[in-house]
């Protein structure tokens, strides 16, 4: 048992093992929590409330009550840190602003996958959105209910199709003719009927970064909002197949109400054009996409989202699905790194740290913009830095020109990493993928181990 801290600060950590749990007990007294609860609330002019479950108390910063060095000393780094209160508190702020019309949250699972998070929102009824047979697997894994999940992606196999309907979906979004004929084909070898829903593009612009516009004309997804008619009727005529919904997802990181209510808008002409043919939907699915705020993004609140949706799905029949991802997890988890080496240099000075692109990827892909915060807030006066990894890539890179005082290892924060983060995490340059840890108040929980090196090349094996 280690002890940390002080009375001077306040905060007193009991670190000790169990069963890959970290406890601390955080002095009540004394304590300067930045927030009042254990989910710390962020929010700045124009931008939307979103809950992170990050805070400083007493000068170093926490998941909710457990500070990051203590979580870094027994788990290392880098690692993965995610606030369960921030992700129930996220959720559950969902499934209040549409309590007005019937709803089913079906998070999208790409976003963050542990096992962990997905065990935290089966327990609160949420749904799943899934894209893979993997996916899949991972929902019924973590005890989540299959039959709340709706298979999107422009590629499921045979093989998943049938593990889909082994299993009970809820809906398959198809997403081309190709597959509405091959998921017939399938359903009809199990005797089965499989539940659909089209994917149609509404070509509307989210005003987001291309590599997440998923609604426009020339995207590889969905069906065009024009051929959608042809296809419910030949839907509607196969025997194998059961007409149930129909979906649209724009894109990711949206920060705009306006593309989301010209695609409903267009949606729900629709819906009643097949209405009139006699082709009856039971649920109308809006995909996932509002944004957080990373840096100063506008981003738009939960009940103006609500605000825009239920007056145009009230008196309906239909159910209304969502498949948000990032909005649930973005700001409730952190990529908590170390400083290796400092390398201040006559042009730029770069901070070399021990997470890299191939642990948080966004930046390098999309030029992503992440906050970075250190751990322990010096006072000694700043310098700008280069946040690097250590992979050989000039693109490997966390953050840009940061105005930060920093020494040699200290721990960093790289905020907002709960989405998209540790999904898109590779092994490049023979790296092993950071754990994962699940702040419950007081407690850290390992929900991921750190790979080890033997383990990346497990399966690999020499010519005979
Ligand atoms: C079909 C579908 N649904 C939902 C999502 C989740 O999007 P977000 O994380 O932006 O809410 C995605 C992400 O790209 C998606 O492709």
């Amino acid at each position: 048992m280690r002890h940390q801290g002080t009375s001077q600060t306040g905060v007193h950590a009991a670190v000790g093992r169990n069963a890959g749990c970290l406890t601390n007990r955080v002095a009540g007294a004394g304590c300067a929590c930045t927030s009042t609860g254990a989910a710390a609330v962020q929010r700045t002019t124009g931008g939307a409330r979103t809950v992170s479950g990050f805070a400083l108390i007493d000068g170093e910063l926490c998941a909710e009550r457990v500070p990051l060095s203590a979580i870094a000393d027994e788990f290392g780094t880098p690692c993965y840190v995610y606030s369960r209160a921030a992700i129930e508190q996220n959720y559950r702020e969902y499934d209040t602003a549409l309590a007005a019309v019937p709803h089913l949250v079906c998070y999208a699972l790409k976003a963050n996958s542990n096992l962990a998070v997905l065990d935290l929102l089966a327990r609160l009824g949420s749904g799943f959105d899934i894209v893979s047979g993997g996916e899949l697997a991972r929902v019924i894994a973590a005890g989540g209910d299959a039959r709340k999940a709706v298979f999107s992606g422009v590629g499921k196999t045979a093989a998943e199709m049938e593990a889909a309907l082994e299993a009970g979906i809820l809906c398959f979004n198809v997403e081309s003719a190709a597959e509405l004929e091959a998921l017939d084909a399938t359903a009809g070898q199990m005797g089965r009927r499989a539940p659909v829903s089209f994917r149609v593009n509404p070509d509307v612009d989210p005003q987001t970064h291309p590599y997440i516009s998923t609604g426009l004309r020339e995207s590889k997804f969905g069906v065009p909002i024009g051929d959608a008619p042809t296809l419910y009727r030949r839907a509607a005529r196969l025997p194998h197949i059961a007409v149930r919904g129909i979906d649209i997802h724009i894109g990711s990181q949206i920060t705009t109400l306006a593309p989301y209510r010209e695609a409903i808008v267009k949606v729900i002409a629709l819906v009643d054009q097949l209405a009139a043919e006699g082709i009856a939907l039971a649920h109308v699915d809006l995909g996932g996409g509002l944004g957080i705020r990373y840096r100063d993004e506008a981003t738009v609140e939960l009940a103006d989202y609500a605000a825009m949706i239920t007056p145009l799905f009230s008196g309906r029949r239909e159910q209304l699905l969502i498949e948000p991802g990032r909005r649930l997890v973005g700001a409730a988890g952190i990529l908590l790194t170390r400083v290796i080496y400092l390398k201040p240099g006559p042009q730029r000075n770069f901070a070399i740290v021990d997470a890299a692109m191939n642990d948080l990827i966004r930046p390098a892909l999309y030029d992503a913009w992440h906050p970075v915060d250190p751990v322990r807030p010096r006072h000694s006066p700043s310098r700008e830095w280069q946040i690097v990894g250590p992979i050989c890539e000039s693109g490997d890179f966390l953050a840009h020109d940061r105005a930060l005082s920093l020494e040699q290892g200290d721990l960093l924060a790289v905020g907002a990493a709960g989405a998209y983060g540790f999904v898109m995490s590779s092994n490049y340059n023979t790296r092993p993928r950071a754990c994962e840890v699940l702040v419950d108040g007081d407690r850290a929980h390992a929900v991921r181990k750190r790979e080890s090196v033997t383990m990346l090349f497990a399966g690999e094996s020499l010519l005979p």
